[in-house]
């Protein structure tokens, strides 16, 4: 069983935490807001005051934090992961959803201290991260995918390798840019149904059972038609609109055009113009309302 240090205990850290422990492995925490790691040692993980120390003789560093920023300080920072004493050949693994420049500057920064890198994000919400099914997309080289697939495993269904580093990143941005278009698109046509007079539960039934319907419109059509979202929120539109632009921002980097993702990251935005980007991305619909009866008056 491995020596791991997990840093970022946040909404999917916490059940990924859950699932290492379950899985038998030594687990080190270090969460910004310690407070909201402490439950998790009375499943029997140890708490650290800063990401070096919980990075210390670590066998895997993992990290699910926000975005690029909080991955930047929380690894190369002062008190930062990279600062430790590090175990020679060790792993450091990137979940977080963050762009490709900062996953390629930090593989470089990895390399440096001796550590293996791979990019490992996931797909799959909380409650998918609960019971131990996320995907995993990873880049790297392929003996270093194989050599941390028994820690993977303990929280996920697959293990997909894409290709060399950055290309797990790469594929996740892409992957969820497209999630946050069928969100988007769900949003919109629920939206208009409803205002053409059509009831949003036979909506939602139509789209769902029909081609339109893919697991996340069947899914957000049903929260938008029974107007209940989930408690706690589990994906912010915040974080949708951050995805998106690391997304758009690869694509665009590599010559290609997102005309879709502008339009969907443009529908999200009116989220935050409206200050509810902290709300769930399903509850896009009550922004659409909003916007659409203003247009009326
Ligand atoms: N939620 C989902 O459905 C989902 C699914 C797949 C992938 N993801 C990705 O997984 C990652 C984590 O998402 P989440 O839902 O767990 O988010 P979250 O609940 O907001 O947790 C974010 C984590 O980042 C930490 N953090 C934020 N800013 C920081 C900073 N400046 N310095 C140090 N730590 C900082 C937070 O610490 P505090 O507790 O102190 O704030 C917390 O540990 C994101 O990249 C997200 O895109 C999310």
């Amino acid at each position: 069983m491995a020596k791991i240090a997990f840093l970022g205990a946040g909404t999917m850290g916490q059940p990924i935490i859950k699932n290492l422990l379950r899985g038998g492995h030594d687990v080190t925490v270090y969460n910004r807001t310690q407070d909201k790691a402490r439950p998790l040692q009375a499943l029997g993980a140890t708490l650290a005051a800063t990401p070096k120390e919980a990075a210390c003789a670590a066998d895997v560093i993992f990290s699910s934090l926000t975005n690029d920023d909080a991955s930047r300080v929380t690894w190369g920072g002062p008190d930062g992961a990279l600062q430790a004493k590090l175990k020679s050949g060790a792993y450091a693994i990137e979940m977080s959803t963050v762009s490709l420049t900062w996953v390629t500057e930090l593989n470089e920064l990895a390399k440096a201290r001796g550590l293996h890198f791979l990019d490992c994000p996931v797909a799959g919400r909380p409650d998918v991260a609960e019971s131990g099914q996320l995907k995993v997309f990873a880049g790297g080289r392929a003996e270093d995918v194989d050599a941390m697939r028994p820690v993977l495993d303990a929280i996920s269904k697959s293990v997909m390798h894409v290709g060399a580093v950055g290309s797990g990143i790469k594929f996740k941005l892409i992957y969820n840019l497209m999630g946050a278009i069928h969100v988007a698109a769900c949003a919109e046509g629920m939206q208009a149904c409803e205002a053409a007079g059509i009831d949003i539960a036979v909506a939602a039934e139509g789209f769902s059972s029909g081609a339109t319907g893919s697991p996340h419109v069947v899914r957000h059509a049903r929260y938008m038609a029974e107007n209940s979202h989930e408690d706690p929120v589990q994906f912010s539109g915040r974080m949708r609109i951050k995805d998106m632009a690391y997304g758009i921002g690869l694509i665009e980097s590599v010559g290609g055009q997102s005309v879709i993702g502008h339009a969907a990251k443009k529908v999200f935005e009116q989220m935050m113009e409206l200050d509810m980007g902290d709300l769930n991305d399903s509850e896009l619909i009550d922004t659409l309302r909003v916007v659409h009866q203003k247009d009326r008056a």
